[in-house]
Parts: structure tokens; C-alpha cells; sequence
């Protein structure tokens, strides 16, 4: 999709050239300076109770007269925040966007100043809201018409918009991504079409993309993520993947994705039930390569480094078993006291190969823990780092993109559930805590850089009717890197 600014005043809406007109209107009272053409049949609206001014109220217009947009969807934010602002933009664009218009403006009425945050937020949302799956659902509705996106700004506005929409598109696009190889089944998203993706990446955006396979993981070292691999005939793949927008010199940013790219848990077999949405546990490598393509996109002087372990965990003749103990890239032995805590085993010797980059900072991000689902459930991904520095950086980032994390413990009296009597740890510490003993099995890999851990099993998807990945934490992440530029 295109995404544009486009600089006019609330009094000229009604005649902008767009297929669709999109209003946000914020507060108790209609914008005075609102075109009549807009503001009489939205003041009729109220006066005849179809339209409240209260957040969550909407309508849509046809055609209305004097206005040259054929379509008008408005829609109440509560307030000018970043966030309400979405909010109604999502229910706005919801109106127009099963309808054949192609492009698409939209203003805010009724408010002082539209920021970058605020553009970003309405591009990030029309983005979302074109976004169809069909690579394995060719029957699917046909994708929305709207090609073309505008927000309509006052001069005043214009520059820190159009920064904002342009971060907003590359973010949306790199969200698409994420969301689209998450969709896709683990018979169509394998370990090797992963690293295919990667590969295409780095043509279209001029990356170096290096792929690993087996052969080369072994030479390596990495005998935690062999025992994950090992029983399943899917081959895996380790892949690294690098942004250079600044000199060699510069420490880089390194981000961690958790590939696996249908975990049944293996050996320790997961119940039947809703088993299919594991494929969704590469939803971490999905977000690392959305994160790639914006930040590609976007071109910030920093160097970035991409690190994907991806595998499949499946029971077999030549599964790993629990009590097996395995060698990791550190040298510390693991005790796989339960073959579903898979995640942990394929990042910890990923984080261990991050020391080879010499890192100013390094952020994991996986499907860790059912436990984090219960600790945080839909709306927080879970944020762990021993480094206050890092946490507050993350915060901000997280709160910029609208892309919420909640930071958690770490503490050291966490890490005795760790304890084994056969090996140097082992890979579960019990029900109790488990998405901050987890976090803590990673810590011991992350000694000689600064490290995050972000657990989304509770964001990376939704279940039920609107089953699908949402993308998330692309929006966080890529604020996050940007930071580390500036
Ligand atoms: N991929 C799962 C975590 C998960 C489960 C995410 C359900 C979202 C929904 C992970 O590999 C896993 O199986 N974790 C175990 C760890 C346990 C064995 C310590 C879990 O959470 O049950
Ligand atoms: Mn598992
Ligand atoms: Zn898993």
C-alpha cells in the first residue's frame, strides 16, 4: 500500500479527493471550523440520537451532499492520545474498507496537533486492516480495495506526519510479514522456507543473509538446538541475517527469534486440543525478520544483526528424551528433564553464538511459556532484562509503537529451581514462575552482553473466531533499534 500526508484544514475535507473520507473526531464538541457539508449531517446525527459523541459511537455517510468523497466513515476517539486515536481508526477504516474505495484519507477533527506517533498509529492501523491470508486460502474474501492511504494534516503538522508515516509504513509492512509467515501452516512455513524468506529479504534490501544447516550447527557446537532438531526429519536451519547501516566498527544490535516452526513438544507430547496453533511458535523469528524488512526499509545508521534458530520439536525413534543431557554452545550441560521447554534449549545457544558479534545489546524474542499467558494474558508480552537501562528503553519503545510489555522479575532466588543433580541445569523449574525461570535458564547464556528477554505467548496470535497472528512485537522492536541509533 501507498502511504501519503497530505497538508489541508478541517473547512476543506469535504472536498478532498479521495474515495473514502475517514473522520476521527475527538472530544465533547464538533470542531467549529469543520466544513458544513461535514459538520450538518453530523450535528443532525446527534440531534436525532443515530450519533453520540461518546468513545465507540461511529457512522457512516453515502454520498452525502457537498461532499466529494462518495464515502464518509466517522468514528469518537475518547481523546487525542496515540491510542485512542487507533482505536477509532480501527472502527473507522472497519466501515469503509469491505467497500470498493481505493483511496482512503483521514483526519483528525477536533484536536490541536497530530504528531509522528499519532500518523504512525493510523498508517500501522490501515495496515493492519488490508492485510489478508490467502497463500493457503486462494478462496479467501478479496483483499480490500484501498491501495492508497492518506492522512490529512495542517501545516503545522506536516513534517513530523510525514515522518511518522513513513516510519508507520515501513513498520507496516514489516508487520505484514511477520503476520503472513506466521499464518502459513508448518507444512508451507518449514525451517528451510524460512531461511528462504530471509534469503529474499537480503536480495530485495541488499542484507547479508547467511543460512546454516545441520552440517554446520554441529561443527558449530550447538548441541542444544541439535537435540530440539534431532527427531524431526524437517532438516533445521540457523540463520543470520545483517543490517550494516553504520561503520564495522560500531557495536551491533543483535535480535534473537525463536524458530520453531511447529512444536508438539516432543517426547513430552502436548494434548491434542489446539495443538494446531503451534505452528505459531516461530512467531519471535517471524517478528525478527518484520523487524529486518522495516528497519531495511526505514535505513538508520546502526548495524543490525538477526540471529534464527529454526527447527521443528517432534517425537521419534531419534527424538531427544527427557533425562537426556546435552553439551550447549557455552559448554554448560543441560539436563532435558521435559522436551516441550524446546524453546529455551534453541535460544541459548543462539545467544551464546551473539558473543561472536561482540553486541552493544541483545533482545530474544519467543513463544516461551503457557505461563506467560497466564501471568500477562493477551495484552502484554512479558519483558524480562537484568538491566534497568535496557527496561526503560524497551518501555519507551513499547509504548511509542502502542505495542505493550510489562516488565518482570528476575531475581536471583528464581534460578535454584534451575538446580539438577546430572548436569549443569535443567531445562524446566517447575509450574511455579515459569515464565520468569525460563527467562532465568536464558540469563545464564547472557553474560557478556547487555540482554532482554521478551516471552509473547500471549500476543504473537489470537485464538477463536480471529484466529491468526498479529505481528506483534514488530511495532516495539523497531522503535527499539531505531533508539539505538540516535
Ligand atoms: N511454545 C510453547 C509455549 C506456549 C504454550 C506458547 C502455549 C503459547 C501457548 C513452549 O515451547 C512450551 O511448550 N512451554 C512449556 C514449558 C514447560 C514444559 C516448562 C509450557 O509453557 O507449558
Ligand atoms: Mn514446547
Ligand atoms: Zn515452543
Amino acid at each position: 500500500m501507498d502511504f501519503r500526508h497530505q497538508i489541508t484544514t478541517p473547512g476543506a475535507l469535504s472536498g478532498a479527493t479521495v474515495d473514502a473520507l475517514v473522520l476521527l473526531v475527538v472530544g465533547e464538541v464538533l470542531d467549529p471550523s469543520l466544513d458544513p457539508a461535514l459538520s450538518g449531517p453530523l450535528a443532525d446525527a446527534i440531534e436525532h440520537g443515530d450519533l453520540k459523541l461518546k468513545k465507540g459511537k461511529g457512522l457512516y455517510l453515502h454520498r452525502p451532499n457537498g461532499v466529494r468523497a462518495a464515502r464518509v466513515a466517522v468514528a469518537i476517539a475518547e481523546d487525542s492520545s496515540p491510542k485512542s486515536l487507533k482505536a477509532a481508526a480501527a472502527q473507522a477504516i472497519g466501515l469503509v474498507k469491505g467497500s470498493g474505495a481505493r483511496h482512503v484519507g483521514i483526519a483528525v477533527v477536533g484536536t490541536a496537533t497530530l504528531g509522528a506517533t499519532e500518523a504512525e498509529a493510523l498508517v500501522a492501523c490501515a495496515g493492519d486492516a488490508v492485510y489478508t491470508y490467502r497463500h493457503t486460502k486462494p478462496s479467501a474474501p478479496p483483499a480490500p480495495a484501498l491501495k492508497v492511504f492518506t492522512v490529512f494534516c495542517s501545516k503545522a503538522d506536516a513534517k513530523a506526519v510525514q515522518q511518522g508515516v513513513r516510519q508507520g509504513q515501513a513498520i507496516a509492512a514489516g508487520v505484514a510479514l511477520a503476520r503472513e509467515y506466521a499464518n502459513r501452516p508448518a507444512n508451507h512455513c518449514t525451517p528451510s522456507v524460512l531461511a528462504a524468506q530471509a534469503k529474499k529479504l537480503g536480495k530485495d534490501f541488499d542484507l547479508k543473509v547467511e543460512v546454516l544447516d545441520r552440517k554446520a550447527v554441529e561443527k558449530i557446537g550447538m548441541g542444544s538446538f541439535l537435540a530440539v532438531a534431532q527427531g524431526s526429519d524437517e532438516p533445521l536451519r540457523f540463520i543470520v541475517a545483517r543490517y550494516d547501516g553504520a561503520p564495522k566498527s560500531q557495536a551491533p544490535v543483535v535480535l534473537v527469534g525463536k524458530g520453531i516452526t511447529f512444536d508438539t513438544g516432543g517426547i513430552s507430547i502436548k494434548p491434542a486440543s489446539d495443538m494446531d496453533e503451534m505452528k505459531f511458535d516461530m512467531g519471535g523469528a517471524a517478528s525478527v525478520l518484520g523487524t529486518l524488512r522495516a528497519i531495511a526499509e526505514l535505513k538508520p545508521t546502526l548495524n543490525l544483526v538477526c540471529l534464527i534458530p529454526a527447527c521443528e520439536n517432534m517425537p521419534s525413534g531419534r527424538a531427544v528424551k527427557p533425562g537426556d543431557v546435552v553439551t550447549s554452545l557455552s559448554g554448560q550441560t543441560i539436563e532435558i528433564l521435559n522436551t516441550d521447554a524446546e524453546g529455551r534449549l534453541i535460544l541459548c545457544d543462539a545467544l551464546t553464538y551473539a558473543e561472536r558479534f561482540k553486541p552493544a545489546v541483545v533482545v530474544d524474542i519467543a513463544t516461551l511459556t503457557g505461563a506467560c499467558v497466564i501471568a500477562l494474558g493477551h495484552h502484554h508480552s512479558g519483558l524480562f532484562t537484568p538491566d534497568d537501562r535496557v527496561a526503560q528503553q524497551m518501555l519507551d519503545a513499547s509504548r511509542a509503537a502502542l505495542d505493550p510489555c510489562w516488565r518482570m522479575p528476575l531475581d536471583e532466588e528464581y534460578d535454584e529451581a534451575l538446580k539438577s543433580n546430572f548436569a549443569d541445569m535443567g531445562n524446566v523449574g517447575g509450574r511455579a514462575g515459569g515464565a520468569i525461570t525460563a527467562a532465568m535458564f536464558l540469563r545464564r547464556f547472557t553474560a557478556k552482553f547487555p540482554w532482554a528477554h521478551l516471552d509473547i505467548a500471549g500476543t504473537a496470535w489470537r485464538s477463536g473466531a480471529a484466529k491468526g497472528s498479529t505481528g506483534r512485537p514488530v511495532g516495539l522492536l523497531t522503535h527499539f533499534v531505531l533508539a539505538q541509533a540516535g
